[in-house]
């Protein structure tokens, strides 16, 4: 599509190019009307921002995008719900001197000419666009390149090629990636996998709205595995889950260790987000030879050759006798049986 409009004009150009040819050629034709449009060849289309800012500012702009559009998108009021239009904010680019829509779009020069290729003259912030995703951001991030997103170009997305506009929607009173009940959805249009888990039967409530991705992850990218929100997968946990860091007098140490070798934080169709039931999940790592739980035969009823081990075969799974799982402050919690 582009290399057609690209090759347009130059096409044309050169065929005009051709009828001059003839016509000089042949002594005593009339001359060609179309001289003046032939003088040059016309170069091709070159895709490109402008080079000068409005001195109008957005009112250049408004004069083609108004409310009176009745072509979708076009109109774009609904900027000025925004933070991004409030003129009281020194750092809003519709502040005293702000850029206005051109801070975002780039210079508009070329792009306000009735007669320019629309498409090819301004930074759309679209996945359309001509220019490259970095082209894209950089506006943003010259406004944007603080605290929250020093990690931009570590985090994957930025690895990956999204966009700032990939997530967010400027021209709108709100941003749905921003609010809690509709930032899910943005997020699943690229990750489908996990729609899937938060539709499991244990899960974190973000699919009723009352937590977010963001509440765990930072989309812009962090230094922490898998953009974690806090330095480590446990302190993420901790913001919510306090009770399980402690100080515990007995603690379980793959707990203090990795909240993940037991539980999978988006969906398990197992209980309480477990990666595996118990006795399977503790034995894992603790064997099953020794501990008498495992022992299912008659041998282990009282009266039994084993009779001292009875009570562990009724209850058959770990948890129901090491209920504190996370640790224990009881002084005879060692066990973590109370
Ligand atoms: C002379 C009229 C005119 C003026 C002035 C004008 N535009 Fe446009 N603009 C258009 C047309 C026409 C389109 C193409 C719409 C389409 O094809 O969907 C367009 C499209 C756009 C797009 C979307 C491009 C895309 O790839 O989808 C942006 C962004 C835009 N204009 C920003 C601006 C900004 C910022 C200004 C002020 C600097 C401005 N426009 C001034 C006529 C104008
Ligand atoms: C803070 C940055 C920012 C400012 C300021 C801004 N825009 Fe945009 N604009 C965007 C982004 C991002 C998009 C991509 C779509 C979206 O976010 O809704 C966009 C899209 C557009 C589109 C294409 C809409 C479509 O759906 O095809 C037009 C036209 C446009 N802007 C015009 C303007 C005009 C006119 C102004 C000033 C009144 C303006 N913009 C100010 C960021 C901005
Ligand atoms: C000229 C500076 C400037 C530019 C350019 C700019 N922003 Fe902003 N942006 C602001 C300011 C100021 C706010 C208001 C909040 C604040 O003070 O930090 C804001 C707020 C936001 C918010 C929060 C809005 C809300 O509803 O709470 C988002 C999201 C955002 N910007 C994204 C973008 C994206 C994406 C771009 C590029 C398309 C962009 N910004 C370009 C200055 C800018
Ligand atoms: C993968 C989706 C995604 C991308 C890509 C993305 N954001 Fe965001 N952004 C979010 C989410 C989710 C929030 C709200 C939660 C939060 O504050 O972290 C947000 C919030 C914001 C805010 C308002 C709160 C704050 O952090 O100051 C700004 C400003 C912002 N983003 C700017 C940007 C800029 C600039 C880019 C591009 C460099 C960008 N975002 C790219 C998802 C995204
Ligand atoms: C436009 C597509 C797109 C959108 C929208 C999007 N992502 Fe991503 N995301 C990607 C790509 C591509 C990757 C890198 C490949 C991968 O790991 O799947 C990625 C990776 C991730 C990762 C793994 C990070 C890592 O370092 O391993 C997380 C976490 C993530 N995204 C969270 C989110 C959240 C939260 C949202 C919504 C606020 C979101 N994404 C929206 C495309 C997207
Ligand atoms: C309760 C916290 C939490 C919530 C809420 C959450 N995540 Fe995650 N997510 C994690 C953790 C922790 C990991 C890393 C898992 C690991 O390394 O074992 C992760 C990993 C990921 C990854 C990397 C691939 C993978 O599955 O391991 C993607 C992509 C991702 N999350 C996307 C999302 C999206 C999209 C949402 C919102 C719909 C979301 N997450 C909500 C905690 C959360
Ligand atoms: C933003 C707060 C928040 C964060 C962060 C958070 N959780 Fe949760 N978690 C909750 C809430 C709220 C519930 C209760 C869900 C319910 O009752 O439906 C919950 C429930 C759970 C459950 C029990 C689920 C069930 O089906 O009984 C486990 C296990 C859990 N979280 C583990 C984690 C792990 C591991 C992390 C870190 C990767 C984490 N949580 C991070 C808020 C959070
Ligand atoms: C050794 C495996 C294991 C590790 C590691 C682990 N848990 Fe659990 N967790 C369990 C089991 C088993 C349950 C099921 C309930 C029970 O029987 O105690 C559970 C239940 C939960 C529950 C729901 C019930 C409750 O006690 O509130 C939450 C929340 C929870 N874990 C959070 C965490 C957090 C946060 C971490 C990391 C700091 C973590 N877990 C590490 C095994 C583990
Ligand atoms: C990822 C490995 C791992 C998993 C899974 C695991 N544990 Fe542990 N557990 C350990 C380690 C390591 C210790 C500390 C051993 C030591 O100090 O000698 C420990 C200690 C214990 C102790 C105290 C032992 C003592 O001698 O004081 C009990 C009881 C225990 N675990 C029960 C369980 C139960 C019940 C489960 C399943 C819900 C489980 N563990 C899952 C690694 C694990
Ligand atoms: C019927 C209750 C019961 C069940 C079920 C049970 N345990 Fe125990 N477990 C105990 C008692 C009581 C002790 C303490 C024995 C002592 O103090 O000498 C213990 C001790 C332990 C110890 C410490 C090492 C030791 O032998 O003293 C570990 C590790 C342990 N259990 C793991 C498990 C695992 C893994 C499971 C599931 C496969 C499990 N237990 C099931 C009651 C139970």
């Amino acid at each position: 599509m582009k290399i057609w409009n690209a090759m347009g004009p130059a096409l044309l150009a050169l065929a005009a190019l051709g009828a001059l040819g003839t016509a000089a050629a042949q002594p005593g034709a009339a001359p060609a009307a179309s001289a003046p449009a032939a003088s040059a060849p016309a170069a091709p289309y070159v895709p490109g921002t402008g080079t000068k800012y409005s001195t109008q500012g957005a009112d250049t702009c408004l004069e083609c995008h108004d409310d009176e559009s009745d072509a979708p998108g076009f109109s774009t009021a609904a900027i000025f719900k925004t933070p991004h239009a409030e003129r009281s904010n020194p750092r809003s680019p519709f502040a005293k001197g702000g850029l206005q829509c051109e801070s975002c779009h780039g210079p508009g020069d070329r792009h306000s000419d009735k007669n320019a290729k629309a498409k090819l003259t301004t930074n759309s912030q679209k996945a359309d666009s001509f220019l490259s995703v970095p082209q894209r951001n950089e506006p943003c991030l010259t406004c944007h390149q603080d605290a929250k997103r020093n990690a931009w170009h570590a985090g994957s997305h930025d690895r990956n090629r999204v966009a700032c506009a990939d997530c967010h929607r400027l021209h709108a009173e709100r941003d749905p990636v921003q609010a809690k009940a509709t930032q899910a959805d943005v997020c699943y249009r690229c990750h489908a996998p996990q729609r899937a888990e938060f539709q499991k039967a244990s899960t974190h409530p973000v699919r009723f709205g009352l937590m977010s991705c963001s509440d765990c992850h930072n989309a812009h990218g962090s230094g922490s595995t898998a953009s974690l929100a806090r330095p480590t997968l446990n302190q993420t946990c901790f913001t919510c889950h306090a009770e399980k860091r402690g100080p515990l007098l007995w603690e379980h140490a793959p707990v203090a260790e990795d909240c993940a070798l037991c539980h999978t934080p988006h969906g398990s169709v197992r209980q309480a987000l477990l990666t595996k039931n118990p006795p399977l999940l503790c034995q894992q790592c603790h064997s099953p030879a020794g501990h008498p739980s495992v022992a299912r035969n008659g041998t282990a009823l009282p009266g039994g050759a084993n009779g001292g081990a009875a009570a562990f075969v009724v209850a058959g799974s770990c948890t129901n006798c090491h209920t504190q799982t996370h640790g224990s402050n009881h002084p005879a919690g060692a066990k973590l049986l109370r």
